[in-house]
């Protein structure tokens, strides 16, 4: 195409999308079937307060009829989460009318996701963002009817939860002595990567257990699932930090001060110390407690085997339990805590990795990388697992990482690198390479924050919101989703008022 014809298309489309504009009801995610009426329902005060509700047992679960006509709003679901959803729409509908009134188009709506999955996940440990940006996170999670809150509490860079009997943990975990200086990038702790560190101490940052508590019951206010994540057996070097005796060589941690730079630490859990496994159950028994979700997610991402390869005690675990070798380990500590959990009635979840080797069915993989098919990679793919009767909630990096370029022009932030832009979120499919026998073992997807570029809630917003947008209606609509050009001028009725909320959105290049 000439630049001319592009310019051209780029119009039309336009022109399309808010010709459909005028028409559609501008809400995020679309429902799934609307039929407008004529006329509006008018009400002095809070709408919701003017809703009939009914039962109706056949409703799929978090689904719901919504009925505004001119003499009144009725909501039928089967459950409160369907209720709450039509609550979410009823709110978007919503316009001023005159000084104190409230006006919604007349329309009967009938409503319900396609996937039961709908994350959101915050990376804290990289940057400490608080109480009060994740209240405002869950909130916009609820207005675009996402249903779970993947916390990333644990990682080499930072430890983020009180754990009693454990109080190393913040004193060590949740302070670090520098970070990498804002603009560069150093991830391997040479002598050119340290220079690039900026001698500012970051934190005490970390939650109590009350805090915890707060945030588990203002996500459930709002049908959320709090996810907590409690990384092993990598990515573990700020809970080191505090306590070096559960690493393979203790020696490299006499700093005491977690990773400071970005990437991926060798030195790991030591699967053969039984004082470092059972400091991980005391630390996941407590997480139980707190976190009343039945999932519990135990990372299991990059971690090297290195440390393993020559530490006495992980060598004579391998000798013990018949593991073969190193590559036995992880298996062995990922079938080890799925059935902790499970004695506490929890299910398990991990980055795709941990689901290599023999690992029971009830695990549930978060498919992060790419599908392969190079040997060693047929596990953990997303698609294989399912096949293999793992349940699996869809994350792929070039479609749902958030910290990766938007590719907008005149972006003032900075990025991990990548590009996932506004269109390509929005043409994501879970189910895209999975045979269709597999498919009921994709649980959804989620948009994945990492946060190592990310330092306030301004930069945070900007990374995540239109592109959470787009994701949101992936998640709630899958196949049925009405397309690009129709979900923009929607989104851009969105971004005015997440602007308008004091939302930091970006543009919808
Ligand atoms: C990941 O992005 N390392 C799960
Ligand atoms: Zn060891």
């Amino acid at each position: 195409m000439t630049k001319l014809y592009r310019k051209l298309a780029v119009m039309i489309e336009a022109a399309l999308a808010a010709a459909s504009a005028s028409a559609a009801l501008q809400i995020v995610p679309a429902p799934r079937k609307a039929v407008e009426g004529d006329g509006s329902f008018v009400c002095n005060g809070d709408v919701a307060a003017q809703v009939k509700f009914e039962s109706d047992a056949a409703m799929p679960k978090e689904g719901y009829r919504l009925s505004v006509a001119k003499d009144g709003i009725k909501v039928a679901a089967s459950d409160d989460a369907g209720r709450f959803y039509a609550l979410e729409t009823l709110k978007q509908l919503s316009s001023k009318e005159g000084k104190d009134g409230t006006k919604v188009p007349c329309v009967e709506i009938e409503d319900s996701p396609r996937y039961s999955w709908r994350g959101f996940h915050l990376d804290e440990c990289r940057h400490f963002f608080g109480k009060e940006t994740v209240k405002s996170v869950l909130d916009l999670m609820a207005r675009y009817k996402l249903n779970r809150f993947h916390w990333h509490l644990t990682e080499d860079q930072g430890w983020r939860v009180d754990v009693p009997g454990y109080p190393e943990l913040v004193k060590y975990g949740a302070v670090r002595s520098a970070s990498v200086r804002h603009g560069e990038r150093a991830y391997t702790g040479t002598k050119e990567d340290a220079a690039k560190l900026n001698g500012v101490k970051y934190g005490p940052y970390y939650y109590t257990e009350a805090d915890l508590r707060e945030i588990v019951a203002y996500a459930a206010a709002r049908h959320i699932q709090v996810v907590p994540e409690i990384e092993l057996p990598g990515h573990v070097y700020a809970a080191l930090a505090a306590y070096p005796q559960f690493a393979c060589r203790p020696e490299n941690l006499a700093a005491r001060d977690p990773r400071l730079v970005w990437g991926i630490e060798k030195d790991v859990l030591c699967l053969g110390n039984d004082e470092a496994i059972k400091f991980m159950e005391n630390v996941l028994d407590w997480v139980c407690k707190v976190f009343p979700g039945d999932v519990v997610h135990i990372g299991g991402d990059e971690c090297p085997q290195i440390r393993w390869q020559s530490c006495p005690k992980c060598q004579e675990r391998i000798k013990k339990e018949g593991l073969g070798d190193h590559n036995g380990l992880q298996p062995w500590v990922t079938r080890h805590f799925v059935k902790f959990l499970a004695d506490r009635g929890k299910r398990t979840l991990g980055w795709d990795e941990y689901l290599l080797g023999d690992i029971p069915k009830s695990a549930i993989g978060m498919s992060w990388r790419e599908s392969r098919t190079g040997a060693g990679h047929e596990l953990v793919s997303g698609a294989a697992a399912a096949t293999r009767g793992h349940d699996v909630v869809m994350t792929p990096c070039s479609y749902c990482y958030l910290d990766y370029r938007q590719g907008i022009e005149e972006d003032p932030f900075l990025y991990i690198g990548g590009k996932v832009t506004l269109e390509r979120c929005y043409s994501f499919d879970p189910c895209a390479g999975v045979p269709d026998e597999a498919k009921a073992h994709i649980l959804g997807g989620q948009g994945n924050n990492w946060t190592e570029y990310t330092w306030n809630e301004y930069d945070l917003a900007w990374k995540v919101w239109p592109r959470m947008l787009a994701l949101s209606e992936v998640f709630w609509l899958g196949e049925a989703k009405p397309g690009f050009a129709d979900f923009k001028s929607r989104a851009a009725v969105q971004r005015d008022w997440l602007i308008r909320h004091g939302v930091n959105c970006a543009p919808l290049e």
